[in-house]
């Protein structure tokens, strides 16, 4: 049998997709000022995204006013709201991973096209992780890849989402299953806007920002090990300083690898336990920082388990979660609500984790660590997982 080969070379896909502007904000957030200074002619059409929580916010109020027209028709802006200011939109989705759906999706794709968006509308999403990824989705699909900047809202999408053009939504009860690669040109991150999270979203977030310390900055997470109460000062130093570590060192990562060949795969440390637990508790039960937490608990104790890391160190992370109140338990309390025994939740999460998008096979794929910073990419036998879920 003979054949021939032939490549074909294209250029980087999606222009302006090569390179993300990284602005990182002091004090309150201006947003009539990021994006309506300058020149008005030459500004592009932008898509606003939002949802009705960040709506709400006093700091959004200035900047929302423009799109609800001259007579301020709208008292309380609901899911839905669409208004204009100029060519541009501005979309208000319901708040919370329950609107990650590929419905919302098409909801700010229906905005862009009922408003004659064209290809080089730049799509903003201003919010949390939802918000990010779903707004970033809808430009990378928006008439084969329209343009993107994202407003981080959340401590979760500062330290994590809005960074390393992963965009997508849930489907069929299954987080992330649709989506692609399509990184922001400018991502505006100011920390004030924590100040406003519940404190459930601020740890949620708060645990991707120790993941990140855990697997690339063992001097960042000895310091927060020693004094985990000074985390909790959300106007203090250390947070601001901690967001741009894990901005940073996500951002190595990611320039590194992308599409996650390799490297970034490091970055799922604790998802595939909580990826399965935020799936089958129902989603926006757990949310997704608190699974990742139990997931690096578990993630801890199948690496002790596996022989790659000692039993000091398994319990050195156990207790770093749990001074923060993460369970770090192997049955969580939300599995317990819902199935009858330990044994059945620990086979729906193992089913759960075999859909997961990341495995090559059959066989579950799981990052594990030795020690802080370093980690291990493996996969891992049934049992042994079963072994640490019940
Ligand atoms: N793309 C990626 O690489 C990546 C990485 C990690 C997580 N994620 C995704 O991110 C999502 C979770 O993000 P999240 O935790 O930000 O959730 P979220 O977007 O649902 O935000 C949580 C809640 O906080 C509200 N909120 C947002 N900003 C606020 C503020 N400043 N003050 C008060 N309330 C505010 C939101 O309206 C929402 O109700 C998940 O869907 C997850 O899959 C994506």
């Amino acid at each position: 049998m003979t054949f021939e080969e032939k490549d074909i070379i294209y250029p980087p896909l999606h222009p302006g997709t090569d390179r993300t502007f990284i602005r990182f904000y002091d004090g309150e957030l201006d947003l009539n000022s990021i994006f309506y200074a300058g020149e008005k002619d030459s500004l592009p059409q932008r898509i606003f995204v939002t949802d009705t929580s960040v709506a709400a916010l006093p700091v959004m109020h200035s900047f929302i006013d423009f799109f609800r027209g001259e007579d301020f028709s709208h008292p309380k802006i609901e899911a839905g709201f669409t208004g204009k200011r100029g060519k541009d939109v501005l979309l208000i989705l319901g708040a919370g991973e329950t609107f990650k759906t590929i419905e919302s999706v098409l909801a700010i794709v229906k905005a862009a096209l009922d408003n004659n968006g064209q290809r080089s509308a730049v799509f903003v999403g201003i919010g949390g992780g939802v918000i990010t990824d779903m707004t970033a989705f809808a430009a990378s699909i928006f008439k084969r890849g329209a343009h993107c900047e994202l407003v981080p809202t959340t401590l979760l999408s500062m330290v994590d989402a809005a960074v390393g053009g992963k965009t997508g939504c849930d489907f069929d009860s299954y987080k992330n299953m649709i989506g692609s690669f399509f990184p922001a040109q400018k991502i505006h991150i100011c920390p004030s806007f924590i100040e406003s999270l519940s404190e459930r979203e601020y740890r949620s977030g708060m645990a991707e920002l120790v993941k990140t310390a855990l697997l690339y900055e063992p001097e960042f997470f000895e310091r927060i090990e020693k004094n985990p109460e000074a985390l909790n000062d959300r106007k203090g130093a250390l947070i601001k300083e901690g967001i741009r570590i894990c901005v940073n060192a996500k951002a190595k990562v990611v320039e590194q690898d992308l599409t996650e060949k390799n490297i970034r795969m490091q970055l799922n440390l604790g998802h595939t336990f909580g990826h399965a637990l935020e799936s089958m508790s129902g989603l926006g039960v757990v949310a997704h920082g608190d699974g990742v937490a139990w997931g690096m608990a578990r993630a801890a104790d199948l690496s002790q388990r596996l022989g790659l890391c000692t039993k000091e160190y398994a319990k050195r992370v156990k207790n770093f979660l749990a001074s923060f109140g993460w369970e770090t338990e192997p049955v969580h309390p939300a599995m317990k609500e819902k199935y009858a025994s330990d044994e059945e939740i620990a086979k729906v999460l193992v089913n759960a984790m075999k859909k997961d998008k990341k495995n090559s096979s059959d066989r579950i794929r799981f990052i594990l660590q030795e020690n802080i910073g370093e980690t291990v990419i493996t996969e891992v036998p049934e049992e042994d997982i079963l072994a640490v879920l019940k």
